[in-house]
């Protein structure tokens, strides 16, 4: 070890100290639960535990993968999963990657050339930035969900053009103009690639998403759906062609070089997309416990909710140490709240990013909204 080199990573961390931009890991055993993304409380829910322990058990003690699914690691429960995922969403194909973030890496950075153009919401994900980075491709990036700033980039693009955007934001939880963005894309002849991540089992019919519920499926030319939000689970599909599938299969990078899911993870996504198409299947309460949270919601000054009508509810209140502070105070008070500082989100627009979920109980919301409404009063 080198003491020099352990010195400067320490110099480093604490100038990001003095910033308030240390990150730590953190167990907040016990508060009530309003920062995970387990919005159908699936993570949590006994009948899809026992659900899936009765198929594990049937397919025997094979805990590991074996290898990627290129070598040893593909199995047959793998390929009917993707066939039943991709029927469920009507799609052609589907692949499965170990993680959201795996599979946004592996498309942006495989499926357009040097000559191409990748454009962006200014509020993509991480994933599909740095999936991106990995392309040689030209790269843009438009204005929040706005349609003139796209366009203007899409007069700009070269060769193939790829637009990626969000259904559900991750971090304002508001929507993307879905139906806008495919006719504009259309009149451009670009690829739109839609991450579905926040809106997976949330919205559309039995949560097959926003891109189900606008009927776009055929104007969308790939949809990312993770399983590790409202399925519960692990891992990511990536819907389109079956020509697509066949690409990701031999240059997405992240698909090739990793060991696969092992089959009792696969066991529980399959699990938790049975209980989405069960019969007695509802988001019903979570979207009211949502409206409970947004009716009477007092802003004041530079303090306000951003519109959405997701399970992720950011309270912006600028500046990361107030943030900061205003998050340990709930947490002290029982509410597992988080604080996003920037450069996460924009300076300015540090949030509580709130995420409601169907174990969350009404007068939890109610003592919520009335502590924040206590603390930000004084
Ligand atoms: C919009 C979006 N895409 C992709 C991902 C990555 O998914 P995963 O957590 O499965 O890696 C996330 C999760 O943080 C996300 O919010």
């Amino acid at each position: 070890m080198n003491p020099s080199f352990d010195h400067s990573m320490q110099h480093i961390l604490e100038q990001r100290k003095a910033a308030s931009l240390y990150r730590s890991l953190q167990v907040n055993e016990g508060l009530i639960d309003f920062c995970s993304n387990d919005y159908l409380s699936f993570a949590r829910c006994e009948k899809l535990k026992e659900h899936a322990k009765n198929y594990t058990d049937k397919i025997g003690p094979l805990s590991g993968s074996t290898g990627s699914r290129s070598i040893s690691g593909n199995t047959v429960f793998a390929e009917q999963l993707e066939k039943m995922i991709a029927a469920f969403h009507q799609a052609e194909a589907g692949l499965i990657f170990n993680s959201g973030y795996d599979a946004n890496l592996g498309l942006f950075s495989c499926i357009a050339k040097k000559e191409d153009t990748l454009i962006c919401d200014e509020l993509i994900h991480a994933s599909i930035i740095d999936g991106c980075r990995l392309s040689h491709a030209s790269r843009f990036r438009f204005a929040h969900n706005d349609l003139e700033d796209l366009e203007s980039k899409l007069r700009k693009s070269k060769g193939n053009i790829f637009v990626a955007v969000e259904s559900v934001y991750s971090m304002d939880g508001d929507m993307a103009p879905l139906s806008e963005i495919a006719t504009v894309c259309r009149k451009y002849n670009a690829h739109l690639v839609v991450d579905e991540a926040h809106a997976t089992g949330l919205f559309g019919n039995q949560g097959r998403g926003l891109v189900s519920q606008h009927g776009l499926e055929e104007k969308v030319f790939a949809r990312i759906h993770t399983f590790g939000k409202a399925i519960g689970c692990h891992g990511a599909v990536i819907l389109g062609s079956d020509t697509l599938r066949n690409y990701l299969v031999n240059f997405a990078r992240s698909f090739i070089f990793t060991t696969a899911l092992p089959v009792h993870s696969l066991i529980a996504v399959k699990c938790a997309y049975e209980l989405l198409m069960a019969d007695g299947f509802s988001n019903a309460y979570l979207h009211q416990l949502i409206e409970q949270f947004k009716s009477d919601f007092r802003s004041q000054d530079d303090i306000y909710l951003i519109a959405s009508c997701s399970p992720i509810q950011s309270l912006v209140i600028p500046g990361n140490e107030r943030v900061k502070h205003v998050s340990k105070q709930l947490q002290a008070k029982g509410f597992d709240v988080r604080a996003i500082v920037s450069p996460s989100v924009p300076a300015g627009k540090e949030r509580l990013r709130i995420s409601l979920h169907a174990h969350n109980t009404v007068e939890q919301v109610d003592q919520l909204k009335l502590t924040l409404n206590e603390l930000l009063s004084n």
